[in-house]
């Protein structure tokens, strides 16, 4: 009998996705910025006691990569195993392949087999169709339980035949569709691949499955027929959660469910205090946070794990990936920030690149046409235009004019530059690194600068300026007279 100790859970991931046309396995195409696969271990993972066995094939390295990704990421105190099913046989082969991946042979128990196409699903989907079944009266429990839903438009899975002479109305097979007669084709309750299981009953009945079927394949899904023959009870639960249970097949149908996804995802940030200028234009990933009262203007994308703080506006067209913006920030249109923190109170843009470990703090201003990288710029510091401020850190308070240029790559090695607080650096300025430039110096405006400035100082790296009085006015007249004018 099922039962509260649902020791395993096999997920089923070896699938090429040949209708994705794809060279990427189906489940390292990802939903909201993870990975299918990632979705999958993380609805399993809370239910699932003892280990998670991923089946892989098709890109059986990269699904591995990936695997590994993911428990660092989520660093979940389970045990994960992989195992390759060389060929892909149909979903009963699989999970066959991964009941041999199973490391330790518990006689008792129950187990959970996933299908990893399923991008949605989630524990709560999960753990509730597993008390359904495990809290069901003794005498009705089935050894082998199905998760099924209703669907308007049911074209394309398996059918689940009802035995309405039993009280229960237990189910008695599922075809898939390909195997449907005209009127099973008509039954709108569909497997959605979700099957919670006795270990004995998998055990016993996996290697007997046959191909007699229209794709010669070993389907899971004629295990319930191979149960109730031998008099064993087969039962389904019905979930509500539709958006939950779809599968997807194709980019297309991932598409249309990610839509649907960002619609709800969009939904309750909204309802939680966000103003989304345009749901048909913004992008935020499922590990991206955005706090109450931020403004997110049309066309921003939030990609990765990204925080948003409270009181910031995103005027729009703007990505920001793996980064924190801090409170009350101005991120004015056009802005591409990767892999930085923001602390509270910045404005940057228009139009301004912030490039991986960047680290602005309080105050500081960036504005158009600038680009950092690797760079801690300290509270206050202002570059309004046209800059590159690369692997430095300035001083707090420091002003650095319009056309700076840090010169931190000397064409073999990348090298690090010092400016101190309270610095002004005059206008299209150059600054080879690495240089140091002391507190409170200034740089005179089109210099460059190649040894350091010490505090206090003023900085000139340029040719002195040469008046010539009367030059311009004695050109002119040399010019007329050659011409004849008067
Ligand atoms: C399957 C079910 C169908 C159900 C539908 C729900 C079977 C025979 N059919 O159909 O009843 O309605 O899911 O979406 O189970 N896989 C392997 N190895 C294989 C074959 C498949 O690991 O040899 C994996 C795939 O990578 C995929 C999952 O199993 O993640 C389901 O396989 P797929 O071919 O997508 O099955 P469907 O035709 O969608
Ligand atoms: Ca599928």
């Amino acid at each position: 009998m099922p039962e509260k100790n649902i020791l395993y859970a096999i997920i089923l991931a070896a699938g090429k996705g040949t209708r994705f046309k794809s060279d990427l396995p189906k489940v390292l195409h990802r939903i909201g910025g993870r990975t299918l696969l990632e979705q999958t271990v993380r609805a399993c993972a809370p239910i699932t006691k003892q280990e998670i066995v991923v089946v892989a094939g098709f890109g059986f390295e990269l699904v591995s990569k990936e695997l590994e990704i993911i428990k660092e990421k989520l660093k979940l105190d389970l045990k994960i195993s992989i195992v390759k099913q060389t060929e892909q046989l149909g979903t009963g082969h699989a999970a066959l392949v991964g009941l041999s991946g199973i490391s330790e042979n518990n006689a008792d128990g129950s187990l959970l087999v996933v299908p990893g196409d399923c991008p949605l699903l989630s524990e709560a989907t999960i753990s509730e169709f597993v008390s359904c079944e495990v809290n069901k009266a003794e005498a009705t429990k089935a050894s082998f339980s199905i998760l099924t839903v209703e669907l308007d438009n049911p074209f394309g899975f398996g059918r689940i035949v009802r035995d309405s002479s039993t009280t229960a109305n237990l189910v008695s097979k599922i075809v898939e569709e390909k195997d449907c007669t005209a009127e099973q084709k008509k039954i709108t309750e569909i497997n959605t691949g979700v099957v919670l299981s006795t270990l004995a009953a998998l055990k016993e009945y996996l290697p007997k499955l046959g191909t007699n079927n229209s794709q010669s394949e070993y389907y899971l899904t004629d295990v319930p027929e191979l149960l109730i023959k031998d008099n064993k009870s087969v039962s389904a639960y019905i979930t509500k959660n539709k958006l939950s249970v779809r599968g997807v097949n194709s980019r297309l149908e991932l598409s249309v469910l990610e839509s649907e996804w960002r619609q709800e995802h969009l939904s309750a940030l909204a309802l939680s205090g966000v103003t989304i200028e345009s749901f048909a234009n913004t992008f935020i990933d499922l590990d991206a946070v955005v706090e109450p009262d931020v403004f997110i203007g049309a066309g921003t994308r939030i990609y990765g794990k990204s925080i948003i703080k409270s009181g910031s506006i995103l005027e729009g067209d703007t990505l920001i990936r793996d980064s924190v913006i801090g409170q009350n920030c101005n991120i004015r249109l056009g802005s591409y920030v990767d892999s930085a923190v923001l602390e509270n109170n910045i404005a940057i843009g228009p139009f301004c690149h912030i490039r991986p470990k960047s680290h602005l703090m309080n105050n500081v201003k960036i504005g158009n046409f600038v680009e950092t990288k690797a760079a801690l710029l300290h509270e206050g510091v202002k570059a309004n235009h046209l800059a590159y401020l690369g692997d430095l850190e300035i001083g707090a308070e420091t002003n650095i004019g319009a056309g700076t240029i840090v010169c931190n790559y000397d064409g073999t090695h990348k090298h690090r530059s010092q400016i101190s607080s309270k610095v002004f650096i005059g206008s299209n300025s150059t600054l080879i690194s690495p240089v140091e430039i002391g507190e409170g110096a200034y740089v005179a405006a089109g210099s460059v600068i190649n040894q350091n400035v010490p505090s206090g100082a003023l900085g000139v790296g340029r040719s002195k300026q040469v008046n010539k009085e009367g030059w311009a006015s004695r050109k002119r007249k040399a010019e007329n007279k050659s011409t004849g004018n008067k």
